[in-house]
């Protein structure tokens, strides 16, 4: 259902057209029918627009809906953890209004069926809700998935994630067809034998710990075989969830040769470190790739202020209180990420001096909508209107109780953050308000 909307009082940051110009905005039948740049809506027209609903954007930024490429909504196969629908309410609790569902539910999204049944259930949602197919069927590793199908279907990007692709000469065909439909192919880039039965980051942290661990050099390695392979076939490669220092350097080496290779950070790995896991061994910071060092977690800050990571993702990953609630060792990898997003990054980015707003909202826009090949608006007449607005300085308190997805794993519950959403509109339709 669409809505007829006035936003005043906003600052406009546009990331495809970079302008930033305070601004109402008038929708209508899902799109932005008036910007009032010269002045302010003043209260007669108000009037004569007859909106269903005002939404003042005092101190808030009004932006581009926000794109999440890389999310777990675990449809079908556990939907006591995520459904389509409660995980698009939580990304617009987050702010998205574009996600990208990775492919390992059961049965795994490899096929023509799947992608179209979860692209069915995403109809009522809240937020649009794009496949990212297997690259292998069933995602074993071994024998291509029917990609071209998968591309008919709808898929904007393949990957295995969960699994690397082991068998280079597999990942070798996986690009060469990927390059055929110009999809990325999406590489959760870890070395099996070397991580091994790792649970958390090998380093004096989990030997202190006596918690298997698992290196980081299993993650460089990954990325740079597969920038290897990127180089050689021409195709378009995306680092899923880079975690360590070596990792962005591969990359930054990889695009300065000229290779289609581009990279997304978690949250969480540029917000925690492995020395966290000891203070109370709290499952949720169990992740995969894991947590890594102080150093690595600057370097892929780093990586996101010259351009070498191009986007945030969250890695959306909703576990059950059950399954979380066991030794550090047996918990299942993963933490929710939809619904601090933006408050992790400018605290963490923002705050800190190493992005800017706009830069920020670049990374959570235009960089990760271009990876996957979506189309993104600009704050113009006619346009779509699928919009993030936040307020950047308001500072909140995660509660437990106001979590919108169906899980609440997250380390993040009870931590203060700056910058929160204030509503989230998609299609002219307003998602989320707070
Ligand atoms: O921590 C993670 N959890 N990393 C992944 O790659 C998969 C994800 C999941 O599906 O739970």
């Amino acid at each position: 259902m669409k809505q007829d909307l006035i936003i005043i009082n906003g600052q406009l940051i546009d990331p495809r057209l970079g302008f930033i110009k305070d601004a109402d905005m008038a929708i209508k039948d899902g799109q932005i029918l008036k910007i009032f740049d010269k002045k302010r809506i003043t209260e007669k027209e108000l009037a004569k627009y007859e909106p269903e609903e005002i939404i003042d954007a005092k101190g808030c930024i009004v932006t581009t809906g926000m794109v999440d490429i890389h999310v777990h909504f675990r449809e079908p196969g556990r939907e006591d953890k995520e459904t389509i629908m409660s995980g698009s309410q939580a990304a617009a609790a987050g702010g998205f209004t574009s996600v990208c569902c990775m492919p390992n539910t059961t049965p795994a999204i490899d096929n023509q069926e799947t992608v179209k049944f979860v692209t069915s259930l995403a109809e009522k949602g809240d937020c649009r809700v794009y496949c990212i197919g297997a690259i292998t069927k069933g995602r074993q590793g071994k024998e291509l998935a029917e990609i071209g199908d998968l591309v008919k279907a709808g898929v904007v990007g393949v990957s295995d994630d969960g699994d690397y692709v082991q068998n280079p000469e597999v990942m070798r065909r996986a690009l060469e067809y990927s390059s055929m439909f110009d999809i990325p192919v999406i590489s959760h880039a870890e070395d099996c034998q070397l991580a091994g039965d790792g649970k958390m980051n090998e380093s004096y942290e989990s030997s202190r710990l006596g918690i298997p661990g698992t290196p980081a050099v299993a993650e460089e390695i990954a990325i740079i075989r597969d920038i290897k392979l990127a180089g050689l076939t021409g195709a378009r490669l995306h680092i899923a969830h880079v975690s360590t220092a070596g990792g962005v350097e591969a990359i930054r080496r990889g695009k300065a040769e000229g290779v289609k290779v581009t990279g997304e950070a978690a949250p969480h790995h540029f917000c925690l470190t492995d020395k966290m896991i000891g203070e109370k061994y709290d499952t949720n910071l169990r992740v995969s790739p894991p947590l890594r060092t102080e150093k690595d977690r600057l370097a892929l800050i780093e990586g996101l202020v010259d351009g070498t990571i191009d986007c945030i993702a969250t890695d959306h990953a909703p576990h059950t209180e059950e399954e979380k609630d066991v030794e550090f060792d047996h918990a299942p990898p993963g933490m929710i990420g939809l619904e601090t997003c933006l408050g992790l990054a400018i605290t963490y980015l923002v705050e800190k001096g190493y992005l800017t707003v706009p830069d920020l909202i670049r990374k959570l826009t235009v960089n990760p909508a271009g990876i996957v090949g979506l189309e993104v608006g600009s704050l113009e007449v006619g346009e779509v209107a699928d919009l993030t607005i936040f307020d950047p300085n308001k500072k909140w308190v995660v509660k437990e109780s106001k979590i919108v997805s169906k899980c609440k794993n997250s380390p993040f519950i009870d931590m203060k953050l700056k910058g929160k959403v204030k509503a989230t509109i998609m299609g002219g339709r307003v998602t989320y308000r707070s």
